[in-house]
C-alpha cells in the first residue's frame, strides 16, 4: 500500500461542526452500548409520530429480521412537507436545474405539498390504494419527487426504475412486484441527448396486462404513441384535482419502497424498505454526516432512479428542512464546468458526487474549475465506489480549494443509508478510506472461516446487528433474501464487500468480493451479462468479469465462446453489445469483448472467474493454482487469443 497523507478537518470547519470527535466516541458508545435508548431518542428527534412507538427494536439477525418502531405511526410526507409548513412554507424545497442551463426553477414546501396531494388525488381516482405498488420510470424533473411522495402520501409502494433501463428490464421489474399504475413522460433529456421513455414504457407494457394506467408527464413535448384507455396525461388532470390529500397514517414497518439492485445471480432483486427506520436513518445521516445546517442548500448528483437519489435527494433532506438540488443533465455539457457553473449559480454549500464523475472531470483539466468560484461550498462527498487517492487529493485542492473536507461515504441499496462514513469535525481524513462506522452500526470483518478478525486485518465485511434503515426483504422472496445477506455467515449481515481495518481502526472498503461489477458507480450482475450474451443464436456461452478502469472504477470484459461452426467477427461483437444495450440497459455494454475458445471450468463444471479475472487484467504470470482445472489448456488457449485481440 503506498503512504497515506491523513488530513486533519481543516481547522475552521472543526471548530464548528456538529459533532465533535468527543460527541462522535460518546454517541457511537451509547449507540451500541444501549441501542434501544440511543435509538428511541433519536426517532423522537428526528421525526413526527402520529402515534408514538412503545416498542423500539426487534431483531434476529439469524433470521435476517428486524422490526423498528413497529407499533408507532407515521407519514412520511407529513415529515417531508407538511411540518415544515408552518415554519418554512416558502423556503424552497426543491431546486431544479434543467439540462438546458437556462432552465431552472424553485419548489417551495408550500408548493410542493399542492403538488403532491394532486398527485396522490389522481393515484386515488385511479383506485391506487395503500399497499398498491406503483412503477416510476422519470426523468430527473421534480415530478419524479412528486411521484415519489405521493406514493407515500397514500401509503401506495413505489418501484423506481432509472430512465436508462431498456423496456425489458422495465418489463421485468413490473412484472416482478405487479404494478398496476406506472408514472412515466414522453421524453428524458441527458446532455441534449433525448431518452424515449413513454415509448420504452409501451414496449415494455405490450407484455404487462396488469396495468391499467400510464400517467405520462409533458416534458420535452415530442409527440408519442397513445393508448386512450390506459395512457392519461399528468398535466391535463392535476389542475382538476383537490390541492389537498389526507396522509395515510402507516405503521412504521409498512413497506415504503422497493428498489431493484443487481446481486450475484439471477435477475435484479427488488429490495424492500419500510417507513419509520429508513426515514429516521436517512435524515440523521443526512444532517451528521453532511453537517447541514438551517438554509443550507444540498446537491446529490445521483439519479433518483438510485438509492443515493432516494435517500439524499427526497427523503433524507426534505425531511430535514433542507433544500435539495436536483439536477437533470450531466457533468460535461455543455461543458466540463457545468457541476461548479450550478454550484455558483445556486450557490451549493453541500456537493455530493461520485469517483466515476471526479476521475472524468479531472481528466478534462483544472481550468474548467478554476474557471468558476465556488465560494459557497462548505463539504464535499463521495459515494458508489472506492475513490482512489488521486482523485480525492484532486476533489479536495482543485474543487474544494482545500477548505472542504470530503466525506467518503459507504453505504448500499440494502443499507438505505450510509453506514461507514466520516463525521466531518469528528475525524482526521484518509484519502481512500471511509474511515469510521456511523452511530449503531457494528462491522466487522470475517476471515474464510469466517471468524471474526480483531484489530487491523482484512477480511469480508459483514455487519453484527441491525439497524434502522436496514433491508427487510427481497419483494416477494424471503429465502432469497437470506440466502443472499443471511446465509453466507449465519448472524451477520454480509455486504458482499471486502474491506481492510488499518491500525487505527479505520475502514478501507476494497470492493465487491461477489460476482457483483461496480461500473461508473452502476451496480450490474455478471451474471445478467453473461444471460444477455447467451441469448444470441451464436453464443454458446459467456462469462463477464470487471477489470480496473481509469473512469468508470471497473469496466465489463466477457469472454464468449461461440457454437461450433459460428465464426467471431466484428460485426458479432457489435451485436452482441447491442443485445446487451438492448435487455439491460447501455450502462451493460461490454467494454471488452474476447472470444473464447473454451471456458476454464473446474471438475463440477464451475467457471473459475479468478482466472478470468487475472487474464482480464492481463496479470498473466500470476494466475495462481490452476491444477484443479478440468483441462488447464483452456488457459493457455485464452492467453493466446487475449494478445491476438
Ligand atoms: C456498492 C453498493 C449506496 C450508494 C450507491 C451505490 C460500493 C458504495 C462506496 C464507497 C467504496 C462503495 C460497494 C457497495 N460502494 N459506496 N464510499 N467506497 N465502495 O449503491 O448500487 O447498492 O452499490 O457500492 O461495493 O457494496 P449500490
Amino acid at each position: 500500500m503506498s503512504e497515506v497523507h491523513t488530513r486533519p478537518v481543516p481547522t475552521n470547519f472543526a471548530a464548528n461542526a456538529l459533532i465533535s470527535a468527543e460527541d462522535y466516541e460518546r454517541m457511537y458508545r451509547q449507540s451500541v452500548d444501549n441501542p434501544e435508548a440511543f435509538w428511541a431518542q433519536q426517532a423522537k428527534d428526528f421525526l413526527q409520530w402520529d402515534r408514538p412507538f412503545a416498542q423500539v427494536l426487534e431483531e434476529d439477525m439469524y433470521k435476517g429480521h428486524a422490526a423498528w418502531f413497529a407499533d408507532g405511526r407515521l407519514n412520511v410526507t407529513v415529515n417531508c412537507i407538511d411540518r415544515h409548513l408552518t415554519t418554512r412554507g416558502e423556503q424552497t424545497a426543491i431546486l431544479w436545474e434543467g439540462d438546458d442551463p437556462a432552465n431552472s426553477q424553485a419548489i417551495s414546501y408550500r408548493i410542493l405539498h399542492e403538488k403532491v396531494c394532486r398527485l396522490a388525488n389522481l393515484m386515488k381516482s385511479r383506485g391506487v390504494k395503500k399497499g398498491d405498488r406503483i412503477c416510476l420510470y422519470m426523468p430527473m424533473i421534480p415530478e419524479a419527487a412528486y411521484a415519489m411522495l405521493a406514493c407515500a402520501r397514500i401509503g401506495a409502494v413505489h418501484s423506481v426504475v432509472f430512465g436508462g433501463f431498456s423496456p425489458t428490464s422495465l418489463k421485468d421489474r413490473i412484472l416482478d412486484s405487479d404494478c398496476r399504475l406506472v408514472i412515466t413522460a414522453d421524453e428524458a433529456v441527458r446532455g441534449g441527448k433525448r431518452v424515449p421513455l413513454k415509448a420504452n414504457v409501451d414496449k415494455a407494457l405490450a407484455e404487462c396486462p396488469n396495468v391499467h394506467t400510464a400517467i405520462v408527464v409533458k416534458h420535452t413535448g415530442t409527440a408519442v404513441d397513445w393508448d386512450s384507455k390506459r395512457d392519461i396525461w399528468y398535466g391535463d388532470l392535476i389542475p382538476q384535482m383537490e390541492p389537498d390529500c389526507p396522509p395515510e397514517a402507516m405503521g412504521a414497518e409498512d413497506p415504503l419502497f422497493i428498489l431493484y439492485t443487481s446481486g450475484s445471480t439471477g435477475k435484479p432483486k427488488g429490495v424492500l424498505h419500510t417507513t419509520a427506520g429508513y426515514l429516521l436513518m436517512a435524515t440523521m445521516t443526512f444532517k451528521y454526516t453532511f453537517d447541514y445546517r438551517e438554509g443550507e442548500v444540498f446537491w446529490c448528483t445521483a439519479d433518483v432512479g438510485w438509492i443515493t437519489g432516494h435517500s439524499y435527494i427526497v427523503y433524507g433532506p426534505l425531511c430535514a428542512g433542507a433544500t435539495s438540488l436536483m439536477f437533470e443533465g450531466v457533468p460535461t455539457y455543455p461543458d466540463a464546468s457545468r457541476f461548479w457553473q450550478v454550484v455558483d449559480k445556486h450557490q451549493v454549500n453541500i456537493f455530493y458526487t461520485a469517483p466515476t464523475a471526479i476521475r472524468a472531470l479531472m481528466g478534462a483539466g483544472d481550468d474548467f474549475v478554476k474557471s468558476t468560484k465556488r465560494n459557497s461550498l462548505r463539504l464535499l462527498g463521495t459515494v458508489g465506489e472506492p475513490i482512489n487517492p488521486e482523485a480525492w487529493e484532486w476533489y479536495f485542492s482543485v474543487v474544494g480549494d482545500e477548505r472542504c473536507p470530503i466525506v467518503d461515504t459507504w453505504w448500499q441499496t440494502e443499507t438505505g443509508a450510509h453506514m461507514i462514513t466520516p463525521l466531518p469535525g469528528a475525524m482526521p481524513l484518509k484519502p481512500g478510506s471511509a474511515t469510521r462506522p456511523f452511530f449503531g452500526v457494528q462491522p466487522a470483518l470475517l476471515d474464510s472461516e469466517g471468524q471474526e478478525i480483531i484489530g487491523e486485518g482484512e477480511g469480508s465485511l459483514v455487519i453484527k446487528n441491525s439497524w434502522p434503515s436496514m433491508i427487510r426483504g427481497v419483494y416477494g422472496n424471503r429465502q432469497r433474501m437470506l440466502d443472499t445477506y443471511f446465509s453466507s455467515f449465519p448472524g451477520y449481515y454480509f455486504t458482499g464487500d471486502g474491506a481492510r481495518r488499518d491500525g487505527e481502526g479505520d475502514y478501507w472498503i476494497t470492493g465487491r468480493i461477489d460476482d457483483v461489477l461496480n461500473v461508473s458507480g452502476h451496480r450490474l450482475g455478471t451474471a445478467e451479462i453473461e444471460s444477455a450474451l447467451v441469448l444470441h443464436g451464436d453464443t454458446a456461452e459467456a462469462a463477464v468479469v470487471g477489470y480496473p478502469h481509469d473512469i468508470k472504477g471497473q469496466g465489463i470484459y466477457a469472454f464468449v465462446m461461440l457454437k461450433s461452426g459460428c465464426q467471431p467477427s466484428d460485426t458479432l461483437k457489435c451485436e452482441l453489445i447491442d443485445l446487451c444495450s438492448k435487455e439491460i440497459g447501455p450502462i451493460a455494454k461490454p467494454d471488452f469483448i474476447q472470444w473464447a475458445p473454451a471456458l476454464p471450468k473446474t471438475r463440477s463444471g464451475k467457471i473459475m472467474r479468478r482466472i478470468l479475472r487475472k487474464i482480464a487484467c492481463n496479470e498473466l504470470d500470476n494466475l495462481g493454482d490452476i491444477s484443479t482445472l478440468a483441462d488447464p489448456s483452456a488457459v493457455d488457449a485464452l492467453i493466446d487469443h487475449r494478445e491476438n485481440c
